[in-house]
């Protein structure tokens, strides 16, 4: 887990590249490693594939790069922020992969006002999603860099921290799906409702240090395109929709976090379930499902042996709204996660 937030910390040097810039960027490579454990600092963090599969993969990616520097036409620059390509991507994003509206609706579901309401709880207690509308109860007041701020690094406005759990991952989202998101925000209509907020000790803050360790990512993300299925369907699991949040092991004091292997606890308004393990294991977790099971799960929430799962649990109403690309590659980068037999807590 630590070494997953050095690697998060890595911090890229530039800082003025403005993201409907990328098809023309020409500096995204030029950045310094302030910690040597980062090999390649903006792949999605929780790269969980084995130092020897990673490198043939971070060649591909920074191909991608390359290939984007020269030609325009590989990775079509983003559209302007504010567009209604940009809204409409946004909105794909929100209602669909990065499933916003499960935390920030009180309904939990895809079209439901984001005026917050949800309760849910973490490692401090409970918490009720807040009300992200355009509100002055929402984020009415605040600019666009401070939403920016928000999902980079979990730093509110006011310079308080939040636990970076509900959005991990969400920190190495693209500068161009992140300005989309924004831009979709700020076109839907504000809704007044007042959502109180909860109180953290300053002691609890500092003695977990989890505040702290919230991960900051500054400067330059760059989109992976959609033609490099497996790794912009790792980009999309783990930078978009964060599946890991709930289905990662629980690290604690005897045991180490382990990548989609389950076992963590999940409450919502009042209700707990354990969320399972879905990495390759053909007994504790998905490997006896065929890629055709996992694509109908994500279109229905139904398992291969005609489970329904608790939709209020696992976000499946937005990832059917997913395009088919979309889950396309979710499932192959799926499929690619390394065996965890057991969950290790
Ligand atoms: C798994 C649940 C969950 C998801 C999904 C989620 N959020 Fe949040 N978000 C929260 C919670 C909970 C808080 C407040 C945490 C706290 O107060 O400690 C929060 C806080 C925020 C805030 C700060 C609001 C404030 O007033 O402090 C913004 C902005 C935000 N989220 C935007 C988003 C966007 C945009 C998305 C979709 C990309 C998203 N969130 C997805 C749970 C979630
Ligand atoms: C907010 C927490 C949360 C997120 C985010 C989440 N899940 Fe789930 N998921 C759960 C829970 C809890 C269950 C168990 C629900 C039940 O038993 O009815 C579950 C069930 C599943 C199952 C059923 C496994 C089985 O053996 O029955 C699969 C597959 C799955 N999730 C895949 C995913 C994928 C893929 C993502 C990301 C695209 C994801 N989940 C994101 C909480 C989550």
């Amino acid at each position: 887990m630590w070494g997953a937030v050095r690697v998060l910390r890595a911090r890229m040097t530039v800082s003025h590249l403005r993201p409907w810039r990328v098809g023309r960027a020409r500096k995204p490579l030029g950045r310094t490693r302030k910690h040597g454990s980062a090999p390649f600092p903006f792949l999605p963090g929780q790269c969980s594939l084995h130092p020897m599969q990673r490198w043939p993969l971070t060649l591909t990616v920074l191909m991608t790069f390359v290939l984007g520097a020269c030609s325009s036409d590989d990775v079509p620059p983003p559209p302007l922020p504010g567009s209604s390509a940009s809204v409409g991507r946004g909105a794909q994003l929100a209602g669909g992969l990065a499933a916003c509206g499960f935390c920030h609706s009180l309904q939990g579901k895809p079209g439901a006002p984001l005026s917050g309401g949800r309760t849910m709880s973490d490692m401090f207690g409970e918490v009720v999603g807040p009300n992200i509308t355009v509100s002055p109860a929402g984020i009415g007041t605040w600019s666009e860099s401070d939403v920016r701020t928000l999902m980079r690094a979990n730093k509110r406005p006011d310079e308080t921290y939040l636990y970076s759990w509900f959005h991990k991952g969400n920190e190495w989202m693209s500068d161009a799906d992140l300005t989309a998101l924004i831009a979709f925000l700020r076109s839907l209509p504000p809704v007044e409702n007042v959502v109180e907020r909860r109180d953290i000790s300053w002691i609890e803050r500092n003695t977990t240090g989890f505040f702290t360790a919230a991960a900051e990512v500054k400067g330059y993300v760059p989109q992976i395109s959609s033609r490099f299925r497996l790794q912009y369907g790792e980009y999309l699991t783990n930078s978009v929709a964060g599946c890991d949040r709930c289905h990662a092991t629980p690290g604690g004091t005897f045991g180490s976090s382990e990548y989609l292997a389950g076992g963590a606890e999940i409450v919502f308004d009042g209700e707990t379930k354990i969320a399972p393990n879905i990495t390759q294991s053909k007994g504790a977790g998905i490997g006896n499902w065929s890629e055709g099971d996992l694509t109908r799960y994500l279109r229905t929430g139904v398992t291969p042996a005609g489970r329904e799962v608790d939709k209020r649990f696992c976000p499946v109403e937005f990832y059917q709204r997913a395009t088919p690309e979309e889950i396309d590659s979710v499932v192959a980068y799926l499929r690619s996660v390394p065996v965890v037999e057991e969950p290790q807590s």
